[in-house]
């Protein structure tokens, strides 16, 4: 798997893969699609979704996981790949990251049916999506859909879902006579489920069973913060940007120490310029993401970035490759 450059958009930028030519010329090195469900939906039914927070670089929102739906995303980013292998495929890194259909949970009769519908869910859209994807990020982090990180906590989370998405992804891979594994991600939230900083203890009894069963390739870290929107005096939502930066970063970190070189590290949150995201890599990061920078830096961020992060060849992950 190779990669023209170690900088990526981040989840929730391009939820429907309606924006995959404009991305592509921005000259990242991959796109994180998504989060894509199973089935359309609206996302929170709440007249106020999304704000900015101009004097601390910060986005809040709330949006709650709105998607057109695998029926009208799937032909989009088959669409976009077929193009792109006409090209001669030197484009982007296709990374996918889904997530269970909130409604679908809320109508759950218990929180054991709720796990039920998101390992279905979650099997039916790596099937799906196969073809089209060079790696999936399992988005258990999204703090607006009640319940969602709890399922981090589950006893079953390596045994029941990570080890068999991985397995699907193995046989997936060889009917499709595929170069590269298709790899599997979990994206992190900032903090645990009760909102507290991760500590090496907390980070490390979600990580390490996810690692020793060989189901996750690696992680995304991280998601936007609940913690940072308390704080502000927001009773929901998440915020993202350069509030996030100490807190990604010491996650990078954390993660960095637990895992060695077992995996693949992705570190995103408040990357508002080249600096932050030396300072990711430096962390241990692989590769670097960014959303909320891009709102108020505009798109040449993107190519600030991997210049910034040229020089650091020798610090990528031996199982992938920099174009
Ligand atoms: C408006 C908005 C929508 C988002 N939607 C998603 C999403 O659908 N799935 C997801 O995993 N993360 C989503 N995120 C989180 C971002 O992917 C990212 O983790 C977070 O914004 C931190 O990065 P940043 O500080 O560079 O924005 C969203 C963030 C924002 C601001």
């Amino acid at each position: 798997l190779t990669f023209r450059n170690r900088v990526g958009i981040a989840a929730g930028f391009d939820k429907n893969a309606t924006a995959l030519a404009g991305t592509e010329r921005l000259g990242l090195g991959f796109v994180e699609v998504g989060t894509i469900l199973a089935e359309p939906w609206g996302g929170n039914a709440v007249a106020r979704r999304v704000r900015r927070l101009p004097a601390r670089l910060g986005i809040w929102n709330r949006l709650g996981f709105p998607s057109d739906g695998l029926a009208q995303i799937q032909p989009r980013l088959e669409a976009f790949s077929a193009q792109q292998r006409r090209g001669g495929g030197t484009g982007m890194v296709m990374a996918l990251n889904i997530g269970p259909h909130p409604g679908n949970l809320m109508s759950a009769a218990n929180p054991q049916s709720a796990w039920e519908i998101a390992v279905r869910e979650l099997t039916h859209l790596v099937r799906a999506l196969h073809g089209v994807a060079d790696l999936f990020v399992v988005n258990l982090s999204s703090p607006n859909t009640r319940g969602l990180r709890a399922f981090l906590q589950h006893e079953q989370l390596a045994s029941g879902l990570f080890w068999p998405l991985r397995q699907e992804l193995q046989a997936l891979d060889v009917r499709a006579s595929r170069k590269a594994a298709t790899r599997l991600l979990l994206k992190l939230p900032p903090e645990d489920a009760d909102k507290r900083p991760w500590t090496q203890e907390s980070l490390s009894s979600l990580v390490e069973p996810l690692l020793d069963q060989g189901g996750c390739d690696g992680f995304v870290a991280v998601n936007s913060s609940t913690r940072l929107a308390a704080e502000a005096g927001e009773d929901a939502g998440g915020i993202s940007g350069a509030p996030l930066l100490p807190i990604a970063l010491e996650t990078i970190v954390r993660l960095k120490a637990i895992t060695g070189d077992r995996c693949l590290l992705i570190g995103c949150g408040g990357i508002t310029g080249p600096n932050d995201a030396v300072e990711f890599v430096e962390a241990g990061a692989d590769l670097v993401e960014i959303y909320s920078g891009l709102i108020y830096r505009g798109p040449m961020l993107v190519r600030q970035c991997a210049l910034a992060l040229k020089g650091s060849r020798e610090q990528f992950h031996p199982s992938l490759g920099l174009g």
